[in-house]
Formats: C-alpha cells, structure tokens, sequence
C-alpha cells in the first residue's frame, strides 16, 4: 500500500499533507483540465537522491499545459527545485513525486475565466507498478477500448481527463485476470499500455510504436531507445505495429517511469516468444536499473541529485 510523505509543495511553499486541500466544485475535478507528471528518486551508489530525468518531466508538464493553453505561474527552474524541496522533506530513500497543475477555481463554464494553473507537488513510496509480473513478465490483454487519435486528444499532452480511458482500460483488464491492458490506436494498430509505451523485438530488431499512434512521448521510452541503441547495440525503429507483429513478436516489453521496463510474456492468451521474459529485455532492465541508481557515470547528466 502507498504510503504519501507528509509534505506536499503547494503553490510556492510546503504544507502538511492535511492541508492541501481543494474545493469540491474547481474546475479541474469536472472536467479533468489538470496536467500531471510521474517521476521516480532512487537512492544512489554515491549516496543522495537521484530524481530521473527531472528537467524533462517537468518540461513535458509545461508542454502539456501549453497544449491546453493553460499558464503556469513557476518557471522550469522553479519547479524543478520545488521537486527538490519535496523530495528532501519527506525524507523517503526511494519514492514517486506527483506534479500536479490544475484550475483551483470553482468555476463552471468549460472555458474558465482563468487558465492558471494552481500546482501541488507530493511523494510517496512505491514499489514495483506491475507487481511481480516485473520479474516473472506480464500477462496483457488487447483492450476493448480504443486511444482517441491524436486529432481528438493530443496523447503528447499528460493531461488528467485523458486519463479517464486509462481507468477503464486498467479495470477492464484487471477484471478479467490480467496484468495490464495494450490498447490499440484508432486506426487498429498497436498504441501502447494504460500507463506505459510498449516495445517488441522481432529477429534481433526492436520496435515501438510512433507517437502518431496516440502513444505518450515516454521519457523511459526515449531513455529505453539510446540504451538499447547505444549499450546493447540494437536496431530500433519506430512505426506502427499491427496484433499480428505484435503476437509473433520474440520478446515484448513495458517501458514507464512507473513501470520501469516490465517484460510482456503473454498476449490474451498467446505466448510472446517462449513465455517467459526475452534475454534482451532482461539485459535492458539491468542496464536501466544501473542508470537509474547512478551506477552508470555516461548517464550522469540525467540524475538531479538532491542532496539529504
Ligand atoms: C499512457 C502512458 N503512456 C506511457 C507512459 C510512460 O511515460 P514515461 O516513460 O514518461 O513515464 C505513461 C506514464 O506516464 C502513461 O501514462
């Protein structure tokens, strides 16, 4: 079970988790006009914290704003060292910070009278997303429900009311004894997971959808890319993918910042490859967790240390 750290950064400064509250009626709950990020601190071998590639997340945040046209009152620099703040209070060795911008007025028409955006910033420990399926690979199934193409909602953007498909599709495939759901983009190819982008490897060559299949632009998929182009020497392509591609794949996998890289062993029954998690894909979760906990000094660049 999640446990939050008792600090929340709260439109400029720390509160108590008990006080970060909301009114029930703000814009953001009805409509889900909110921007959000997911980012993980590891302990690192050097000791301090390492924040992933924080300046990127919280860059995405404010693209994803930008789509939306809302305006956000604290510059990259300001948010990256709320994050800092946040994660130096809550005094957690490892955890996952929640950014959230949302309209923090009680208004109802859909377009509100004011597109400035209110910003909380909490932590909690979390484990493994995907449970054990991170060791033993992931039982998927093909979703029922459909990612809306790029034209309806923008998937570059992360923003809370796109997530209503994500629920349905995650309760969906935990409702009928899977691990997680793909979905496929309007157009029947393969997009990605309800939280994470996906990747195959087929005859030695990786591939991962294009965001023009209505994925998100993962900041573990673009970290995944470079490792396995430029630590293990892998071909990878971006394209669109169909179920076929998908279900004679050799090795499937999840990349998140949540999910970390997750093996895929199964797709709606059909095994991916032999069943169990592909060598390749085992060699990229070992590199990703060096990288992650600073054991890799190439990839220093993407570690914001804060120091505790
Ligand atoms: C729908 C979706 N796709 C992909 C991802 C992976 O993105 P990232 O690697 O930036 O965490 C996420 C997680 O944020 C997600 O929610």
């Amino acid at each position: 079970m999640a446990r939050w750290g008792k600090w929340v950064w709260f439109d400029g400064g720390l509160v108590e988790w008990g006080k970060a509250l909301v009114h029930v009626m703000i814009h953001s709950l009805h409509y889900g006009t909110a921007v959000f990020e997911g980012i993980r601190a590891y302990s690192l071998s050097s000791g301090g914290i390492g924040v992933f590639r924080l300046r990127d997340h919280m860059a995405r945040f404010i693209a994803s704003a930008k789509v939306y046209r809302f305006t956000i009152s604290y510059s990259l620099d300001e948010l990256v060292n709320a994050v800092s703040e946040v994660v130096r209070a809550n005094g957690f060795r490892e955890c996952y910070i929640r950014p959230i911008g949302f309209i923090n007025a009680e208004d109802l028409p859909l377009a509100p009278s004011s597109r400035r955006l209110s910003v909380a910033i909490a932590a909690l420990e979390w484990g493994r997303f995907l449970g054990r399926a991170y060791d033993v690979g992931a039982r998927a199934t093909i979703s029922s429900w459909r990612k809306a193409p790029p034209s309806t909602l923008p998937s570059n953007a992360k923003v809370s009311g796109h997530y209503s498909l994500s629920y349905l599709t995650s309760l969906e495939a935990r409702s009928k004894g899977f691990d997680e759901a793909l979905m496929l983009d309007a157009r029947g190819f393969v997009s990605e997971g309800s939280g994470e982008n996906v990747f195959i490897v087929r005859n030695g060559t990786v591939y991962t959808p294009p965001t023009h299949a209505s994925a998100l632009e993962g900041i573990t998929r673009d970290t995944v890319i470079k490792l396995l182009r430029e630590e293990l020497g892998a071909k990878v392509i971006e394209k669109d993918l169909t179920v076929g591609e998908l279900l004679t794949a050799d090795e499937a996998f999840f990349t998140g910042t949540a999910a970390e890289v997750t093996p895929i062993v199964e797709v709606d029954g059909v095994k991916i490859g032999s069943g169990v998690p592909g060598s390749l894909t085992r060699k990229l979760q070992r590199i990703y967790d060096d990288v992650v906990h600073g054991r890799v000094p190439k990839y220093s660049g993407w570690i914001h240390v804060v120091k505790v």
